[in-house]
């Protein structure tokens, strides 16, 4: 009898004591924390533990400390990272070949026209596919638009033609740099600078908040100010993870991670012209900002990878994202 009383006591201390233990997310990401990401990493950890009053802990893994670019979905997938927010650019390889339409050059003119696919159906529908991978789709947190780097001065889209250009893990970022001539190269984010430090690469395509905190302007002479695509983050949570939570737990995280992304949003066009401002200042970078004749025949040079590479991505979507932003590949 009281040997039972004994051993119920013990399971009753230790249920209040794992009770007692945060719940751990573990978030891991790959570019630096003075970044837009890092951020708004950093700003959901802090509203997301306040508000649960400590019964969830978040740890931030910034700079690929713990899984670079491919590494990190497997992981999450595994179990082995609760939390991560790759770029759309990175689910092609997993299957979900359908997140490259973000990637298609020129699709979007601005935040406002990301943000008709983002905060809709089109990219509810897209989220939703990440399930079947046991993949939960939280927000989309935006981030910018990317200029293109090297060390030859890239004034006109043929001044590309022949060089090694870093890419993400995109066909659709592939056919991009073929249209130019140019050889795509997938790299991981932490490899880029030595990539471009060696000459394995001469050049890449990057926000300017990550092209400024790589250091990038140490190992690049010339930026040039193309617009020419989006980069924009998926911030996802391993599914089996997400519905195991105690129901009050999530609810506060998703309203911490509706804020976070208001955060996110508000910041990132700031933040890239801040971080432009900063390339400027090293003198090590010369900025080229393209003349509207200019910018029409880089539009113009790589307007045709909207026709290649719809078949991969799915034509009723890309003719939805035109319908729902007017873009109109005739008009550029
Ligand atoms: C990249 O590989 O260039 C991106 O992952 C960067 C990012 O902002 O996550």
């Amino acid at each position: 009898m009281k040997r039972l009383a004994i051993a119920l006591f013990a399971a009753a201390l230790a249920g209040a004591v794992a009770a007692q233990q945060p719940i751990v997310i573990k978030f891991s990401h790959v570019v630096a924390p003075d970044t837009p990401k890092g951020r708004a990493t950093e700003y959901f950890k802090k509203i997301a533990e306040e508000r649960t009053k400590g019964r969830v802990k978040i740890e931030i893994y910034p700079n690929s400390q713990l899984f670079k670019d491919a590494e990190e979905l497997e992981a999450l997938q595994l179990g082995s990272v609760q939390m991560l927010a790759p770029t759309v650019s990175k689910f092609g390889p997993m299957g979900v070949r359908e997140f490259e339409v973000f990637d298609l050059p020129y699709l979007f003119d601005s935040y406002d026209d990301v943000h008709k696919v983002t905060d809709g159906p089109i990219g509810r529908a897209l989220m939703a596919k990440l399930e079947p991978k046991g993949i939960v789709g939280l927000a989309y947190w935006d981030n910018g638009f990317k200029p293109m780097s090297a060390n030859r001065a890239l004034h006109k889209p043929e001044d590309a033609k022949g060089l090694k250009m870093r890419i993400q893990s995109s066909k659709v970022l592939d056919a991009q740099m073929r249209a130019l001539g140019a050889i795509p190269q997938v790299m991981a984010l932490s490899e880029v600078y030595q990539g471009l430090q060696t000459g394995v690469i001469d050049g890449t395509e990057n926000v300017v908040s990550n092209f400024y905190t790589q250091k990038m302007y140490e190992v690049q002479k010339y930026l040039t100010i193309t617009d020419h695509g989006y980069i924009g983050y998926a911030v996802i949570v391993n599914k089996k993870f997400w519905e195991g939570l105690p129901p009050d737990i999530r609810t506060t995280l998703e309203g911490a991670m509706k804020d976070a992304t208001r955060f996110a949003d508000d910041g990132a066009k700031k933040e890239n012209a801040d971080a432009l401002e900063a390339v400027r200042k090293t003198g090590k970078t010369q900025v080229i900002v393209l003349s509207p004749e200019e910018k029409r025949a880089w539009k113009k040079a790589l307007v045709k990878v909207h026709a290649e590479m719809a078949g991969r991505i799915g034509r009723d979507l890309v003719e939805a994202i035109y319908k729902e932003t007017g873009f109109d590949p005739k008009k550029l």
